[in-house]
């Protein structure tokens, strides 16, 4: 006999997410109820563990607020919304004094008058960026967790892949006819079941979408899941196109992921050809500090023109102490790999790094469903525009965690509504997971071959094709066989592809991180690409 299926379980609060954003809402939220936090997997599996740079704050005496705001609309060429940027910056130096308080043991300044110290990233006009060594994510992620686990009103719980946002459609009866999120069915991966979390308020905090690329310096779980369920659920999105690769991954057979920190550069480090040459001089006048988005196009160019796998990072002129010194954790995984960063230049190619579209969010994180809010990178909130600037990601997680806990808390408590259970009764246990996996690769190498760093319609127009066919099989495959957590990702990953070469495909011109050879120009007018749920898709 089928076993009944597990009760709802109910909370003043939902967060589906522990990176950054997630628990920074989590703990501001736990001040006023029961919050029940949601991960796919290890509570440290997000990209914010991995984040090296550090985080961009106002913090020296001789830097401005205004000169934040200026940076990061230079680098978003300007598709910012200012009021956003403003509120971000502005908030930014607080957001740190907070982490500082919950113990993230930021590098201490050189100087009596320098509190921090300051590291230098692309694109910033002063050194602005606060860090723990190269591994500043791990650091805030840690305390962020600890602080998380301290908290009696917070329940964390790993290993529940949220699959899908219960809303009114999902309430038994109709005392609940509103449109609105109750909360979220969830796979409990250990035990393979669904669970119903109900709760007023639900917080989207799950992150990016970078692995729907072949190369990535994100972690495997970054495959854009909020972006679907809130689309899946009704929300607009936009600005997906805008997926920004990180100039400098490591280039190596057996390790596709990993990063080689901006503030490499920051502090000196020389972008170069195999016989040694320097090329930035060519592209640009802030040489290797010049934005990501030209940086990464450079890099590219380079590699085209002469056929080579990989351009170098050069470090080797800074001295064997201070590379040692500023850039312990990749000193050290490189010697792993069997290169000395100190004696020998860095192997490095592009590769896709963050997100800077997703659900659309207003000042408060408040997204177009009530009910539903949403922070960090999973949202559009207006901050990076066309290309984001170094280091305002994590930023980004602290002010709006804090944002959206701000405005939950300000609102009515209401009764939670009676949701019907999880159906499985139509599906079976797959035996063909071949096909997840096949689909997979397809997609993901689709999306590096035709929706790269220099795009064309023609590419596009293939990319869109292939998108729509691996769509109806994986909505085909989704639709007879029991849910498991790889079929979540692959289902969210392909609904991800087809809104970011959708999105691709309306904008024609060349702005920030979306470059095409049809359209070199850049327009008069900076213009969002939204797509929306409720409207009729023409291609
Ligand atoms: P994440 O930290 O990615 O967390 C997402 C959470 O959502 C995870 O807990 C995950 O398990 C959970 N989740 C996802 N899907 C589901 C689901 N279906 N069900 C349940 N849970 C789910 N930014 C900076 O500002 N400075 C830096 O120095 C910097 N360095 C970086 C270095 C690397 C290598 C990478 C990859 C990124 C870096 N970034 C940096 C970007 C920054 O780390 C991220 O944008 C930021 O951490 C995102 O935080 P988040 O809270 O939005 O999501
Ligand atoms: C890096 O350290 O280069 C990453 C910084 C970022 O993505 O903001």
């Amino acid at each position: 006999m089928a076993k009944p299926p597990p009760e709802a379980r109910l909370f003043d609060a939902i967060v589906i997410g522990s990176g950054a954003a997630g628990l920074t809402a989590a703990l501001h939220l736990a001040e006023h109820g029961r919050v029940a936090v949601l991960a796919k997997g290890g509570l440290a599996d997000g990209s914010t563990a991995w984040a090296q740079g550090g985080i961009a704050a106002v913090l020296d005496a001789g830097d401005t607020v205004e000169a934040h705001v200026e940076d990061t609309m230079v680098a978003g060429a300007g598709l910012n919304y200012r009021a956003t940027v403003e509120y971000v910056a502005a908030n930014a130096s607080a957001a740190i004094d907070r982490l500082a308080a919950l113990g993230v043991p930021f590098n201490p300044g050189e100087t009596v008058s320098e509190r921090w110290h300051l590291t230098r990233e692309g694109g910033h006009s002063h050194r602005r960026i606060v860090h723990v060594d190269d591994a500043t994510g791990w650091a805030v992620s840690q305390a962020l967790i600890r602080a998380a686990q301290a908290h009696p009103n917070i329940s964390l719980i790993p290993h529940m892949a949220a699959l899908d946002l219960i809303t009114h459609r999902h309430v038994i009866g109709t005392r609940f006819p509103d449109r609105r999120c109750h909360g979220v069915y969830a796979l409990d991966v250990k035990k393979r079941r669904v669970v119903r979390f109900v709760a007023p308020a639900t917080v989207l905090a799950t992150g990016g979408a970078s692995r729907v690329y072949l190369y990535s310096t994100n972690p495997d779980g970054a495959t854009g899941d909020g972006i679907a369920m809130a689309w899946r659920a009704g929300c607009r999105v936009s600005n997906m196109e805008f997926n920004q690769f990180h100039p400098t991954c490591l280039f190596h057979p057996q390790v596709r992921n990993f990063l080689i920190t901006e503030a490499a550069r920051g502090e000196g480090g020389q972008l170069k050809l195999p016989d040694g040459t320097r090329f930035m001089q060519r592209y640009d006048d802030r040489l290797e500090l010049a934005p990501r988005d030209v940086v990464a196009r450079a890099i590219d160019a380079e590699m085209k023109r002469l056929g080579l796998a990989h351009v170098l990072l050069d470090l080797t002129h800074l001295g064997a102490d201070f590379v040692r010194g500023h850039f312990p954790t990749i000193h050290a995984r490189l010697l792993e790999l069997g290169i000395d960063c100190t004696q020998v230049p860095i192997p490095v190619v592009p590769a896709a790094h963050y997100s800077c579209g997703g659900v659309m969010v207003d000042l408060d994180g408040r997204t177009d469903l009530a009910g539903l809010w949403a922070a960090g990178e999973v949202t559009q909130s207006g901050l990076h525009g066309a290309n984001r600037l170094a280091s305002n990601s994590l930023l980004e997680c602290l002010v709006f965690g804090q944002a959206v806990a701000d405005d939950i808390v300000a609102q009515p408590v209401l009764e939670p509504p009676p949701v019907k259970p999880w159906d499985e009764s139509r599906v079976t246990d797959s035996d063909e997971n071949v096909v997840i996996a096949h689909n997979w690769d397809e997609l993901r190498r689709t999306m590096w071959d035709y929706v790269g760093i220099v795009r064309t319609d023609k590419r596009l127009e293939r990319a869109a094709h292939r998108v729509m066919n691996l769509r109806r099989e994986v909505q085909d495959y989704y639709g007879n066989f029991r849910i498991t957590a790889d079929l979540i990702e692959l289902r969210n990953l392909v609904t991800v592809a087809d809104l970011i070469v959708r999105s691709a495909r309306m904008r024609h011109e060349s702005r920030g991180l979306h470059f095409s050879t049809d359209y070199p120009g850049i327009l008069a007018e900076a213009v969002d690409s939204v797509l929306d749920p409720e409207t009729p898709r023409e291609t």
